[in-house]
């Protein structure tokens, strides 16, 4: 079943006219014959959890909004998209930007924003363009504005590009560059719904999370909670890639099991050369890695499902997270030290450098790491990664320091023979660098 992708394939739906056509807009005119707070009432029904990463409870996000009198409030949207592995927003963006902008009235209305935001990554410059074309068609067709649709809503939303920072996707430092600032994350609270843009109540939300609100009010939220399994409503978006036959953003009812949407056709048609699954990274490169053995059986025994609790099953020992739906395979081919580390030089470059554990564990962590992978590494180097990751996770200000530190430590939890067999074979190790040349790199190895 297809809630967002339904009409992705139609000729033209990239503009307002097809999109109205096949059915574009219908939630806006439904959504402002009720109340802003019957809005939220049916998002909270749904079950809606943020298609961002950390999976919060959408209408309950809306209902912690501060509401002074005479402070301007404002939705923003998280198009900054920057997770290794995930690319299902720009897929949204780029192939239905009018669903975007017809879930963010609605949302917009809900929550009392006039003014409201979406913030694009900067590599994403090509899809701004599509977004201020359907912002113009909607525009001129009365969908932005003032006064729409006889309510005395004024709704208007502007795009504001970034950087090429990943650091701008987390919401504080995505409000401080929306600001015009450096890109650095602001310490909790006051939460954005209480100080956000311009110190004003904020609510800060999802590419998916704002488009998923259309289906919702079209259907009503209670019919929306019926899809999906358990506290996972409706549908979700994964962007798989690495070894797969095929690569591409899929949408799932969150009732597929794991092997089912790595082998089936209908997904990612299995593994090219009939190799085998060596393991997955399936919400984006900051959750933890699982091992074949752990991915289509949790430790339990039971059938993995692609839904937030079933991933979670087993906790970080055993499990991982649904995340941002960034679903990277790795076959037997992969080293999985060489990718840890291709992770750690991510997270090293990306940390904005306020929290020394973050700062500077990121740096030992990649250095660590190159020199066990070039073949110049110690045994007691791999729990030296292990006590280094551990004193950087729930230690700093916003949680890319989390995100650096679980890569590493699943990587070691369950492959920790192959960083033996790194330091134990060095000559070999440094013979299979392949990939890494082309670094231009800032970091030196240590010797
Ligand atoms: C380092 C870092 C990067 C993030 N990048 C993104 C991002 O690119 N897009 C996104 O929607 N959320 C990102 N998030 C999560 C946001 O902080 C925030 O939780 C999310 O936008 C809320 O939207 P949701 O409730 O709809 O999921 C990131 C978080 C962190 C810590
Ligand atoms: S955890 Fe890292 S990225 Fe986040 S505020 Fe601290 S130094 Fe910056």
């Amino acid at each position: 079943m297809k809630l967002l992708l339904e009409n992705a394939h139609i000729e033209g739906i990239r503009y307002y006219d097809a999109y109205r056509k096949h059915g574009g807009y219908r939630s806006v005119e439904k959504a402002l014959k009720t109340t802003p707070d019957e809005v939220v009432e049916e998002v909270k029904k749904s079950g809606l959890r943020g298609r961002g990463g950390a999976g919060f409870p959408t209408g309950m996000k809306w209902s912690f909004l501060a509401k002074p009198e005479g402070v301007p409030r404002h939705l923003v949207c998280n198009a900054d998209e920057s997770e290794p592995g995930t690319f299902k927003d720009r897929y949204l963006m780029e192939f239905l930007p009018h669903l975007l902008i017809e879930g963010m009235i609605v949302s917009a209305y809900a929550l009392g924003s006039n003014a409201s935001y979406i913030y694009i990554r900067g590599e994403y410059a090509w899809i701004v363009d599509i977004l201020e074309q359907a912002i113009a068609e909607a525009k001129n067709n009365g969908w932005l504005g003032k006064n729409l649709l006889g309510t005395g809503f004024d709704c208007e939303i502007y795009v504001q590009r970034g950087a090429g920072a990943y650091i701008c996707g987390e919401e504080t430092a995505l409000i401080e560059s929306l600001e015009g600032k450096r890109g650095n994350p602001r310490i909790k609270p006051p939460f954005p719904a209480i100080q956000g843009v311009w110190m004003r109540p904020t609510v800060v939300n999802n590419v998916e999370t704002l488009t998923a609100v259309v289906p919702i009010i079209n259907m009503g939220g209670e019919e929306y909670a019926k899809i999906g399994v358990g506290r996972s409503t409706g549908t979700k978006l994964i962007s798989a890639c690495g070894n797969i036959n095929k690569p591409g953003v899929y949408e799932i009812t969150m009732n597929e099991s794991v092997e089912e949407f790595i082998y089936s056709d209908e997904f990612c048609g299995g593994i090219p050369k009939g190799k085998k699954l060596k393991a997955c990274i399936p919400g984006g490169s900051s959750v933890p890695i699982v091992p074949a053995n752990l991915l289509f059986k949790t430790a339990k025994g039971e059938t993995r499902y692609m839904n937030y609790e079933s991933l979670a099953d087993g906790g970080f020992a055993t499990g991982t997270m649904m995340g941002s739906g960034g679903f990277i395979v790795l076959d037997e081919d992969q080293c999985v030290v060489r990718h840890t580390l291709t992770l750690a030089r991510f997270y090293s470059h990306e940390s904005c450098g306020q929290c020394s554990p973050c700062r500077e564990g990121t740096g030992w962590m990649y250095r660590i790491l190159k020199n066990i992978e070039y073949g110049k590494g110690k045994m007691s180097d791999i729990d030296l990664l292990w006590d280094i990751q551990s004193k950087i996770e729930g230690n700093t200000i916003c949680p890319l320091g989390d995100a650096a530190a679980w890569p590493v430590a699943a990587a070691i939890r369950h492959f920790r023979d192959e960083f033996e067999w790194h330091v134990t074979n060095p000559e070999e190790a440094q013979t299979r660098n392949f990939g890494l040349a082309h670094y231009a790199d800032p970091l030196p190895v240590v010797a």
